[in-house]
C-alpha cells in the first residue's frame, strides 16, 4: 500500500463489482483545472486497458470529479451518487469514485453520508487511482493526502484529440481570499518544471493540438524553481518556439501578481509574442475597494484599473474578462453600484458572476452583515444584465475585423462550424470543406451577446 493511503472497510449496502472493470466515465463538475484532471484520470484508466464511455449508465467505474467552490457545486455530488447507487437491471452497480475538491475538503463526510462511494481521492493524489481501484475491491479507500511527490511525474502520456488543450502549469493558492476554499483543497502554490511542460506541450502538438491554454489557480504566479525561476512570460516565450503550436492562452491570473514591476514581463509578452492571444481573464471580484479589502484581495479598484491600462497600452486590442461575487458580507448598495460601474468602465468582453456562497471554515463565513438571499438575487440579475450589455458592445466593436478562428466543434446547421476568435469569442463559420482543427481566416460580420458570426476571407488578407 503506498504511503499515506488510508484503507478502511466500507459498510456498503451492495458490494462493489468483483469482475475487473472495463469501461469508465469521468464527469467534471469544476473549473478548467478540474477538466484537465478529469482528462488525466481518463488517461490513467485508459493506460490500464479500460475504455471511456459516453454515459455513466454504461460504465463499470464512474469518477465524479467534484468542485467545492460554492455550496451548490458540492451538492451535485450527492445527487449523482443517489442515482448511481441504484442497482441496474442486471443487479450490478458501478464502482463510484468521488474525486476532486469536495473529496479533499469533506472526505470523511462523504464516507459517512454516502456509503455507496468506493474510492475517495483528492486532487493531488489521483495519480494513484489505479491502485486505489484495486484496493477498493476489498472495501472503501480514502486518499486525500497532499503527497510530496508531484502527481504529474506519475501520469501517463496524453490521449487528447482536440484542437485546443489545457496544460496545468501551476497548482494551489497562497492568497487566502476570505471567501474561498481553494487554498484548502489545492494546497500551497507549486509550479511544474518548465522542461516537463515543454515536453508535454510538444507531445500535444504532435497529436494535432493547435492551441494550448496554460492553467493554474494563480497561473501568473508561475515560477520554475528548477529552471532558475523562469516566470510565466519566460515559459510562454519558450512554448512559442514550438513549430505547429499556433496559439497560447493562460488562465486564471491574480491581479496582485500583475501589479507593479512584477507584471512587466508578462505585459510585455502580450506586446511581443504573436502566438499569445489578446485575451486576459483577470478577476476583480468587486468594484468596491472597501469590499476588496474585506475579501483580502490585496488589490484595489484603482490598482486593478491601472494594471488594465498597462495591458491596453501594450496590446490595444486585448479582450478582458473577469469574475464577480455579489453579496459578500457587508456589501452595501453603494458598494454594489461600484461593481456595476467597473463593468461599464472596463468594457469586459465576458465576465462570470456569482452570488456569495458561505463556505464553512473560511473567514467570510462568520463575518457579520451577511447579505440576504433576495438581495443577492436582485444584485446578480442587475450585474448579469450589465455584463451582457458590455459583452454585446465588445462583440459589436469587433464587426468588420479580420482574424483567425480555430474550429472546435460542429454548429447547429449543416456546414456550420464553431470556433474561437483570438479574443475568445465563439464564432459561427460556414465554410465548405473546413474541418475541426482548422485555423481559418475570417471576417467578423455580425455580433450577438455570446457569439459572433464570421465569413471566410481570402487567404492572402491581413489577419490578427
Ligand atoms: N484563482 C482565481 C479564482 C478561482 S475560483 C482568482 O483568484 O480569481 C473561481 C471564481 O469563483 C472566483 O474568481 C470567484 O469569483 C468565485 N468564488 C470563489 N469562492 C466563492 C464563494 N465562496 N462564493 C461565490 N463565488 C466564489
Ligand atoms: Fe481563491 Fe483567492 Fe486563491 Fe483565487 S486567489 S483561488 S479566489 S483564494
Ligand atoms: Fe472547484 Fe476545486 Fe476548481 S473547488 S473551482 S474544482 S480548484
Amino acid at each position: 500500500m503506498p504511503e499515506g493511503v488510508h484503507l478502511e472497510i466500507a459498510a456498503t449496502v451492495s458490494s462493489p463489482p468483483t469482475e475487473l472493470p472495463r469501461r469508465y466515465h469521468v464527469k467534471s463538475f469544476g473549473c478548467q483545472m478540474n477538466v484537465y484532471d478529469s482528462e488525466r484520470m481518463g488517461d490513467l484508466l485508459s493506460a490500464q486497458g479500460m475504455a471511456p464511455v459516453a454515459t455513466p449508465e454504461e460504465a463499470d467505474v464512474v469518477v465524479l470529479n467534484t468542485c467545492h467552490i460554492r455550496e451548490r457545486a458540492a451538492e451535485k455530488l450527492y445527487s449523482d451518487i443517489g442515482r448511481l447507487r441504484q442497482p441496474r437491471r442486471d443487479g450490478s452497480r458501478p464502482t463510484i469514485v468521488a474525486a476532486g475538491c469536495v473529496a479533499q475538503a469533506e472526505g470523511a463526510e462523504i464516507a459517512a453520508r454516502a456509503p455507496a462511494v468506493d474510492v475517495i481521492v483528492g486532487p493531488l493524489a489521483y495519480h494513484r487511482l489505479p491502485q486505489l481501484l484495486q484496493q477498493a475491491r476489498g472495501g472503501r479507500v480514502i486518499d486525500i493526502d497532499m503527497p510530496a511527490v508531484p502527481k504529474f511525474d506519475s501520469l501517463p502520456a496524453r490521449h487528447t484529440t482536440q484542437a485546443s488543450a489545457f496544460l496545468t502549469v501551476q497548482e494551489g493558492c497562497d492568497k487566502f481570499c476570505t471567501f474561498c476554499v481553494v487554498p484548502y483543497t489545492r494546497g500551497p502554490e507549486t509550479s511544474r518544471p518548465a522542461a516537463d511542460l515543454l515536453a508535454e506541450a510538444k507531445a500535444l502538438v504532435a497529436r494535432g493540438v493547435r492551441e494550448i491554454t496554460l492553467l493554474g489557480q494563480n497561473v501568473n504566479a508561475y515560477s520554475d524553481s528548477l529552471g532558475g525561476g523562469l516566470s510565466l512570460s519566460g515559459l510562454i516565450r519558450e512554448l512559442a518556439q514550438i513549430d505547429g503550436l499556433a496559439r497560447i492562452r493562460y488562465t486564471t491570473s491574480h491581479p496582485r501578481d500583475m501589479e507593479g514591476a512584477g507584471g512587466d514581463d508578462l505585459i510585455a509578452a502580450h506586446a511581443e509574442v504573436a502566438k499569445l492571444m489578446p485575451y486576459l481573464h483577470l478577476p476583480v471580484q468587486s468594484g468596491s475597494s472597501r469590499i476588496l479589502k474585506a475579501m483580502n484581495r490585496a488589490h484595489t479598484r484603482d490598482s486593478y484599473l491601472a494594471t488594465l491600462a498597462r495591458l491596453r497600452a501594450a496590446r490595444p486590442d486585448i479582450a478582458l474578462s473577469g469574475d464577480f461575487i455579489v453579496g459578500f458580507p457587508g456589501e452595501s448598495d453603494a458598494d454594489f453600484e461600484q461593481t456595476l460601474s467597473i463593468v461599464r468602465e472596463v468594457g469586459y468582453a465576458a465576465a462570470y458572476s456569482f452570488k456569495y456562497s458561505i463556505r464553512p471554515g473560511t473567514p467570510a463565513a462568520t463575518m457579520a452583515d451577511q447579505v440576504p438571499e433576495a438581495v443577492k438575487d436582485e444584485r446578480l440579475a442587475r450585474l448579469q444584465a450589465t455584463i451582457s450589455e458590455a459583452s454585446l458592445a465588445f462583440n459589436r466593436s469587433t464587426v468588420g475585423r479580420r482574424c483567425t478562428v480555430l474550429l472546435e466543434r460542429p454548429g447547429r446547421k449543416p456546414g456550420q462550424l464553431i470556433g474561437k476568435t483570438p479574443w475568445l469569442q465563439s464564432a459561427v463559420v460556414s465554410l465548405p470543406g473546413a474541418v475541426i482543427g482548422d485555423l481559418v481566416e475570417v471576417e467578423i460580420v455580425s455580433a450577438m451577446p455570446n457569439s459572433v458570426e464570421a465569413m471566410p476571407c481570402r487567404p492572402q488578407s491581413q489577419v490578427a
